[in-house]
């Protein structure tokens, strides 16, 4: 039953819209979170601190935030497999080839697909920079993610990828939540208008609401 689904088409679409939404609710909170940012170095630090300490006493240090990212590593792996999926059956499809040999598909689908090439990318390059300090521009120290930000965005480059990426999020997010809901069958003549608005109000709060970071270190708000 569950390998009839993921073979059809609609089902590797449905894939799609739930770990997308899976994700999305992810970056609402990080999102959020983030903000916490503009009320000083005590108060971001002291969230980072109570994301490892989620659930507790029950969970123990970091439990529930491994939870987390199994959930997440597993949306993203979905997500990632079932596009590169379609996009091949897409291409398949085609019974003759086309007259021009390469086929250029609509400006939807291959903003999508850049796109989530250059999520993939940034979420590396992120976990990297913020998470481990691997690639990090100043001395990184786990725990006070803090001086890290501001450290990051204290860089030309670390600008430019960051606001690359959050245009991204963007864009990606406005035509994968207007997508999701017509594979989940939310949508409807009536509605299609409400949806299209939410989505983009959506995109704009999410990528406003990240970009602020790296603009308040910029200014100098955040420092
Ligand atoms: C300006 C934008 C962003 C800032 C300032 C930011 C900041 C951070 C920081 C400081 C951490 C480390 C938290 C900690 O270890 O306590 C983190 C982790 C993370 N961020 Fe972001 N982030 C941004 C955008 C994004 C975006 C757009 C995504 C996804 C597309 C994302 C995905 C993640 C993930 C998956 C983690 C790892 C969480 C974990 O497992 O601990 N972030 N971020």
């Amino acid at each position: 039953m569950a390998r009839t689904v993921w073979d059809s088409t609609v089902g590797k679409k449905t894939v799609m819209a739930v770990s997308g939404l899976v994700m999305l609710l992810y970056l609402v909170a990080h999102m959020i979170g983030n903000l916490k940012i503009f009320f000083g170095s005590g108060e971001f630090n002291a969230y980072a601190h109570w994301l490892r300490t989620i659930g507790g006493p029950v969970m123990h240090e970091e439990w529930t935030l491994w939870l987390i990212r199994v959930v997440l590593v597993a949306a993203v792996v979905a997500h990632a497999v079932s596009a590169y999926q379609l996009s091949r059956r897409d291409i398949r499809a085609r019974p003759t080839p086309y007259a021009h040999r390469r086929r250029r598909a609509s400006y939807a689908t291959r903003t999508m697909r850049w796109g989530g090439i250059i999520l993939g990318l940034f979420i590396v390059w992120h976990l990297l920079d913020l998470t481990t300090g691997t690639v990090h521009s100043g001395g990184f120290e786990s725990g006070k993610p803090y001086q890290n930000v501001v450290d990051t965005f204290s860089t030309w480059y670390g600008n430019v990828i960051y606001l690359v990426a959050m245009l991204a999020v963007g864009l990606h997010i406005r035509h994968g939540f207007w997508s999701a809901a017509q594979t989940l069958g939310v949508g409807s003549r009536s509605r299609d208008r409400a949806l299209k608005a939410a989505a983009n109000v959506l995109a704009l709060l999410l990528t406003a609401g990240f970009i602020a970071v790296p603009v308040g270190v910029m200014t100098g708000v955040v420092s």
